[in-house]
């Protein structure tokens, strides 16, 4: 199998690559000193990744010259913390790290989100490299730039908008993902499909039963295109004014849900499918979908091992959350909603139907 490649082309000129293949961790340090001026790396990893792949990562860096550190975190959702930022920004100062330095993140999300956060931040911004080492990093957190921390008031209040350097997606990282991860991706690559459009959501389609058997091919094309597709989405809208708010399809709904359900109870990735199949339903009252793209939609993630999920939850919790989204603008709750693939809008839907649609959600659960 041979690696691809992509590029992100940002408005402003600048640019950054991607790699999704093999042997991406073991040549780490030759790309990156491809892309990047620095001598000394960081690699910022978690508990459960480092033990796995660290050593790889750091014998690629050496072999290119870099001197490198590593600093790991406890894995799980609470390392997206102010102390913890602090930790890592003081054990950067401690290491004398400059503008000589780049941090390399090595994990999932939240190592992607903090080590993002970090780098942004210290000395004003130091570059980053990502290697994201789930499915959802793969396609989806580990390129636009977005990072963040988290606070008692929620999630993700506080970051801002630093695109990595490099992307290194090594798919070899895969073969240990738990099936929870692997729904976590599934979900993120159907959205991705649907709001691109019908060529990818037809391939897709055409290819769920071998995605889920994760035929290496499939999973690799499956990447590409979701990356390929929010490229294509940063490149236009970087910090979110506008086109890059479709990459929240579902979104509205599972934040709403994974928090009334309490944090970890439902995968994100669940949540999502959840989100889309709400956001469907709302769009036949609200932008006259046709029920044959939520049939479309329904089978595209049943077949993707995503199926409805069985619990019930109250409906005016859900709402009552979807109101304190940091993504409600003038007290309107906006939704992504699609008509069919490709064809999507934002939209402030009247809180009265969102609420008839969140009784009939709970209803359809009892
Ligand atoms: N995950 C949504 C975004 O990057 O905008």
């Amino acid at each position: 199998m041979s690696t691809r490649r992509l590029r992100v082309v940002l408005e402003g000129g600048d640019t950054y690559d991607i790699r999704v293949g093999h042997r991406l961790l073991v040549n780490l340090g030759v790309h990156v000193r491809d892309v990047c001026q620095a001598t000394r790396a960081v690699v910022i990893t978690d508990s459960e990744v480092g033990p796995r792949y660290l050593s790889d990562v750091k014998t690629g860096l050496r072999k290119a010259g870099f001197e490198v550190f590593e600093l790991s975190i406890p894995a799980g959702e609470k390392s997206k913390s102010v102390a913890v930022a602090a930790e890592l920004w003081d054990a950067l100062a401690l290491l004398g790290i400059g503008r000589d330095g780049v941090i390399v993140a090595l994990g999932g999300g939240v190592v992607g989100d903090i080590a993002g956060f970090v780098a942004a931040t210290y000395m004003r911004g130091i570059g980053f490299i990502q290697v994201p080492t789930t499915l959802l990093a793969m396609v989806d957190s580990s390129i636009g730039g977005k990072n963040g921390i988290n606070l008692a008031g929620g999630k993700n209040l506080v970051g801002t908008f630093r695109q990595p350097t490099y992307v290194a997606a090594d798919l070899a990282v895969l073969a240990t993902l738990p099936a929870g991860e692997w729904e976590n991706g599934f979900a993120e690559i159907a959205k991705s499909a649907l709001i691109d459009g019908s060529d990818f959501t037809q391939w897709l389609v055409d290819n769920a039963g071998m995605l889920v058997a994760h035929d290496e091919t499939v999973v690799q094309q499956a990447i590409v295109q979701s990356l390929g597709f929010k490229a294509r989405v940063v490149a236009h809208d970087e910090t979110e004014k506008g086109l890059r708010e479709c990459l929240n399809y579902g979104h509205t709904f599972a934040h709403a849900l994974e928090a009334v359900a309490g944090f970890g109870k439902i995968s994100h990735g669940r949540a999502v499918a959840e989100g889309m199949r709400f956001a469907a339903r709302l769009a036949i009252e609200a932008i006259g979908a046709s029920e044959g793209f939520v049939k479309l939609q329904d089978d595209l993630l049943d077949n993707l091992g995503l199926t409805p999920i069985a619990e019930s939850y109250p409906a005016d919790e859900l709402f009552e959350r979807m109101f304190s989204d940091k993504k409600v603008r003038n007290n309107e709750l906006r939704f992504v909603l699609a008509t069919e693939p490709g064809e999507w809008q934002t939209i402030a839907v009247d809180p009265d139907l969102v609420k008839i649609y969140l009784i009939l959600w709970e209803q359809a659960r009892m």
